[in-house]
């Protein structure tokens, strides 16, 4: 059995959103998993072993996590936001990601994405891969070798949106199983497949049930896109002619199940929401990228009023930084834009997108029962955060209350308060 002890600061969110706050927390890790958090630790006790304590001005939060990012866009990032959606995907997004035949290129940028969403503080990504199998288990060897906690997708389009860029449906079915398959003989408790339909528009109604009872037959979680702009929806109705909404397209192909990830959520109508709860299926909120793409302001209060559950995403290169901790940012900026046209809109605060990017987001991707937070019983996915890191923009020179270092690395941190990763108690930056 190894055991790791660490002692010091340390803040976390609990189930009903509230954070709390321990300023000397002894931590006992076993074989990578919390086994308790004693507040008043017996330095002697022989349980307590292979001791860290945190330096002066250090605390520890859980490890930031991704809901939506699609790791063979990291090249373009900052690319292309004159445009809206559709024209950006014809014009940069679908011509990038054909080059992904090219393996060598495939592994050079998937060895990025991976090593600097670690350094940005993501122990926990849920990946985009390629439309091409081969690419998509390059990314799985990245996740794996570099130690990085990851729902992966192969890509599936059966329709064609841009000249040669989809599958058959034979192949989107026989690469899918294959790369379950693929992933599972890994073998790693880290990487999980995830069944990515890339939205309403790329699949027609057959592949999509086919892919619902795939995920269902063997017990995968679902990804993809949804009300992220209106001429998608009205492109949604328009293609899939028996249905009203992007949300009915799901709903009756079976692709939404408690293990769906939904990403954007913005232009949904309360119906959509009832239906999306109903089913236990998330949104993650993707800030940034709906501001750099135009796509709209998209309301988390009005999703936690229907109770779906909820978490953040990069959406790279829609959005325009790997880092959660930006799109943190881009969510406070958001809803205090919403507020200043709805005068009695509550902004959300920094105690609220720090729910979102760790138990929230673990919510919304159903692993909540392994990470999020420090219960006990839960994985060590962890990060120690500095203020007077070295080349930090912040300073420690006053004793600031924990919550109130929290919320200074919140609105003005960046990956260099971020001094060390942990996932699953293996240090991996
Ligand atoms: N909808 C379909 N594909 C994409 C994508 O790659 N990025 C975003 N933001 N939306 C999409
Ligand atoms: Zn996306």
């Amino acid at each position: 059995m190894f055991v790791q002890t660490f002692i010091g600061p340390m803040i976390h969110s609990s189930r009903d959103g509230a954070l709390i706050v321990h300023e000397n927390a002894c931590v006992v890790i076993k074989n990578g998993k919390i086994d308790k958090v004693d507040l008043d630790p017996d330095l002697k006790n022989p349980d307590i072993k292979n001791v860290k304590f945190l330096k002066k001005g250090q605390f520890l939060i859980p490890g930031f996590i991704d809901g939506h990012i699609h790791a063979p866009q990291l090249p373009n990032l900052g690319l292309g936001y004159d445009k809206k959606l559709f024209e950006w995907l014809e014009h940069y997004t679908y011509p990038h990601e054909m080059k992904y035949t090219d393996l060598d290129f495939a592994e050079k940028v998937f060895d990025s994405v991976v090593r600097r969403t670690l350094k940005m503080g993501t122990t926990t990504a849920c990946y985009f891969a390629s439309l091409f199998i081969e690419a998509s288990l390059v990314l799985a060897q990245k996740v794996v070798e570099h130690g990085q906690r990851a729902l992966v997708g192969k890509v599936n389009m059966n329709l064609c949106r841009f000249v040669e860029y989809y599958e058959t449906f034979e192949e989107s079915l026989r690469n899918t199983e294959s790369f379950i398959e693929n992933i599972r003989n890994i073998g790693s408790p880290l990487i999980e497949p995830v069944i990515t339909p890339r939205s309403a528009l790329s699949i027609n109604a057959e592949l999509g049930q086919i892919l619902g009872e795939l995920a269902k037959r063997k017990n995968v979680h679902i990804q993809t896109h949804i009300g992220e702009s209106l001429s998608e929806n009205k492109a949604v109705r328009d293609v899939h002619s028996g249905c009203s909404s992007f949300t009915e397209v799901y709903e009756t192909t079976g692709l939404l199940t408690n293990k769906t990830v939904l990403a954007h959520g913005i232009h949904l109508s309360d119906e959509e929401l009832a239906t999306i709860c109903k089913h236990g299926s998330s949104i993650i909120h993707c800030p940034s990228s709906n501001t750099c793409l135009r796509s709209g302001l998209c309301d988390v209060r009005k999703l936690k009023a229907a109770k779906v559950k909820i978490g953040l995403g990069t959406d790279i290169s829609g959005g325009n930084s790997p880092s959660i901790l930006e799109v943190m940012r881009a969510a406070l900026d958001v809803s205090v834009h919403i507020s200043f046209s709805k005068s009695s809109y509550e902004p959300l605060t920094y105690k609220d997108v720090f729910h979102l990017a760790t138990l929230g987001g673990a919510e919304a991707l159903a692993m909540d029962d392994r990470i999020g937070n420090f219960e006990p019983g839960k994985e060590f996915d962890a990060l120690v955060i500095d203020l007077s890191a070295p080349g930090s923009v912040l300073d420690d020179v006053q004793d600031y209350t924990l919550l109130e270092k929290l919320q200074r690395f919140i609105y003005s941190g960046d990956d260099r308060n971020i001094v060390e990763v942990y996932v699953a108690g293996r240090r991996v930056v």
